[in-house]
């Protein structure tokens, strides 16, 4: 990739998006610009971030060049969105402008930066272990080369699933809320090794190595979850007797809830 890039808000998903990609020299840190709100961060960054990059703080003079950049990542916080303005007198009406705001529909980026092609991406935490999962939504006239730019932010550090625009909203609640929801449920049954006794530490570990064989024995016997629960459910036995609590307790149906709600909230956004 050699265009130049602008990175609106340079955060803690901006930057797992873009250093891997400056790692591993996909793009060069000199035709990298980027803008944050705060002296503090813009010192920060020119202080310790390990690429070379062009930063600048927002609503500086200089700041005004990241809208000669053809290519946009737009990476703040949702409630930040009004404060951005797109450049005037802009040379190239056929920009690209790829965001990753949570909920902030295609139509709205639209309207918002009219000299862009708008391209809606959710990505999640993971990606900053290369085991992301990012869907996007194409906007109207995206062209191949955008779309190509575009896949190539994301592909190194996660897989790809495009969709169309109403469906970002449950990938957003599945794939981005649900790291926290994981995070809680490790949580909540290392806490039930702590009350039986193990020290926290190694029963977290005991939870989290678990979880990743489950996984693992699903995919590699090709097993249903179905299938997989009726193989440790014996009769009268312990599996059973954990598995009624949940049921009276209905944390199934407070899971399936817990995504419904996280998907209507990012609803709420656009
Ligand atoms: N966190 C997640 O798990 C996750 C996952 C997927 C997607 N997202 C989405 O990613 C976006 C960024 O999230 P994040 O966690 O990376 O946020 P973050 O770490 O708070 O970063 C936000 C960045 O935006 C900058 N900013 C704020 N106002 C600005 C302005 N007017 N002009 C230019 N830059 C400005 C901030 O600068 P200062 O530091 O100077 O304030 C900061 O660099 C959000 O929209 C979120 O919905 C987040």
């Amino acid at each position: 990739m050699t265009d130049k890039i602008a990175i609106i808000g340079f955060g803690n998903i901006a930057n797992a998006i873009i250093t891997p990609l400056l790692d591993k020299k996909l793009i060069q840190p000199e035709n990298v610009y980027c803008v944050v709100n705060s002296k503090k961060s813009l010192e920060k960054i020119k202080k310790n971030y390990k690429h070379n990059i062009n930063v600048y703080q927002s609503g500086s003079k200089e700041s005004k060049i990241i809208w000669d950049c053809q290519f946009k990542l737009l990476s703040i916080k949702p409630q930040h969105l009004q404060d951005i303005n797109e450049g005037d007198n802009l040379k190239d009406k056929n920009n690209l402008l790829v965001s990753i705001l949570a909920g902030v529909s295609i139509n709205r980026l639209t309207q918002k930066f009219p000299n862009h092609k708008c391209v809606r991406v959710v990505t999640n935490i993971p990606i900053t272990v290369g085991k992301g999962l990012t869907g996007i939504a194409w906007g109207e006239k995206v062209s191949k080369d955008q779309e190509i730019f575009t896949k190539k932010l994301f592909e190194n550090t996660s897989k790809i699933y495009e969709f169309s625009e109403d469906y970002l909203d449950i990938f957003l609640a599945l794939t981005s809320s649900g790291p926290a929801i994981v995070a809680l449920i490790i949580e909540s049954l290392s806490d039930g090794g702590l009350s039986g006794g193990l020290p926290k530490i190694l029963s977290e570990e005991l939870v989290m190595e678990m979880i990743q064989g489950t996984i693992s024995l699903i995919k590699e016997n090709k097993l249903t979850t179905s299938e997989l629960k009726n193989l440790v459910t014996s009769p009268g036995g312990t599996t059973i007797s954990a598995l009624r609590v949940l049921e009276k307790k209905s944390v199934r149906s407070a899971l399936i809830e817990s995504v419904v709600s996280a998907s209507n909230r990012s609803k709420e956004f656009s």
